[in-house]
């Protein structure tokens, strides 16, 4: 028996970051040893918000090099766009017809762009069939994402088992892998860090981008020398993500005894960052110069995903009564 199948994507629609490194980068490349690992660029995804054709090239190249840069081995796992694994499309289109509107729009997602005035096209509304199909063709077995995608992937599996009940044991039912702990990374005003928002701190900025981005983190009006709680801080939160647990509880008792600006505890935190990702940042602009290789790359990773994305398509197709 083969190994179990790992699959997740992320969006190639901004900056990538801290959020998107701690709940899916790491995750997915620390576990390709075990599982087959499976890593698209969702550009499909993007392009609801995405619409400038140089932005998406950009972010495309930008994010296949980072996550190259952060460990994927493509002797072992596949790295590839879903743009180029069509029959993604033909099964969101099978997997839209089984689902029904009012789901969708009770949707999260579908609720957060409708509350934040986000041009409401279809790409808004299919959003969770695609992730739905992206998975499912697959035959995915786990699916590692950050929090905020736990209702998409509880979506993926609902179709899954509709479409098993209604033609036919079809598709495998993916686990979601949510670390409950990390749970949802705050951005530098507090809210989720998001690609979309102006809020993140990137993964592989300059050192200049990665000070300013550390030092507008939004903090309370507590003085120098007052006693802080350490819970209540973004800084402290992201400095979690990158120290031990001794480290960790320095860092407490210094905010609990006062004296201990929250300028101390930022500049602490940019060392971190600057520790764990400056080797990881090197590569990634190497991969920058090449980019010719990185998209031969994905091309190579796309041919192998659609041996087996169409031969699923193809008993989708079967057990529906399509002639073929
Ligand atoms: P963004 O929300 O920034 O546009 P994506 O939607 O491309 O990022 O998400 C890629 C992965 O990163 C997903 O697994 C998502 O759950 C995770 N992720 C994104 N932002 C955060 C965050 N602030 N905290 C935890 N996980 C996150
Ligand atoms: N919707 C995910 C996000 O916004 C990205 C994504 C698209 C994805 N398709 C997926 C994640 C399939 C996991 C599996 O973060």
């Amino acid at each position: 028996m083969g190994n179990l199948r790992l699959l997740t994507g992320v969006r190639p629609s901004g900056q990538a970051h801290l959020g998107n490194y701690f709940a899916a980068f790491e995750p997915a490349v620390s576990m390709q040893e075990k599982y087959d690992l499976y890593l698209f660029l969702a550009d499909f995804h993007s392009i609801n918000t995405v619409q400038d054709p140089r932005e998406l090239h950009e972010y495309s190249i930008r994010l296949a090099s980072l996550l190259l840069a952060c460990g994927i081995d493509t002797t072992r796992s596949c790295l590839y766009c879903q743009s180029m694994v069509p029959e993604v499309c033909e099964l969101s289109w099978i997997l839209g017809c089984i689902t029904s509107y009012g789901n969708i729009t009770r949707a999260h997602s579908f609720k957060d762009a409708k509350a934040h005035g986000v041009d409401l096209n279809m790409g808004v509304v299919n959003y969770p069939i695609l992730m739905a199909a992206d998975i499912l063709i697959m035959d995915s077995d786990v699916v590692p994402v950050g929090k905020d995608q736990k209702q998409h992937l509880e979506i993926a599996r609902d179709l899954a088992i509709r479409f098993n009940t209604k033609f036919g044991e079809t598709f495998r039912v993916p686990e979601p892998l949510i670390s409950e702990s990390l749970g949802v990374i705050p951005g530098t005003d507090g809210e989720k860090m998001s690609k979309s928002k102006n809020n993140v701190i990137p993964l592989f900025g300059t050192d200049k981008e990665w000070k300013k981005a550390v030092m507008s983190i939004q903090t309370d009006s507590l003085g120098l020398e007052d006693k802080k709680d350490p819970s209540k801080c973004n800084v402290f939160n992201l400095y979690k993500l990158f120290a031990t647990s001794d480290e960790q509880e320095v860092m407490k008792q210094k905010y609990l005894a006062g004296g201990y600006g929250y300028g101390h505890a930022k500049l602490e935190l940019l060392e971190k960052i600057k520790e764990k990702f400056s080797s990881m940042r090197d590569k990634y602009f190497d991969y920058l110069k090449r980019e010719d290789d990185v998209v031969d790359i994905l091309k190579e990773g796309a041919k192998k995903v659609r041996v087996v994305a169409g031969q699923k398509i193809y008993q989708v197709k079967q057990k529906m009564g399509f002639l073929l």
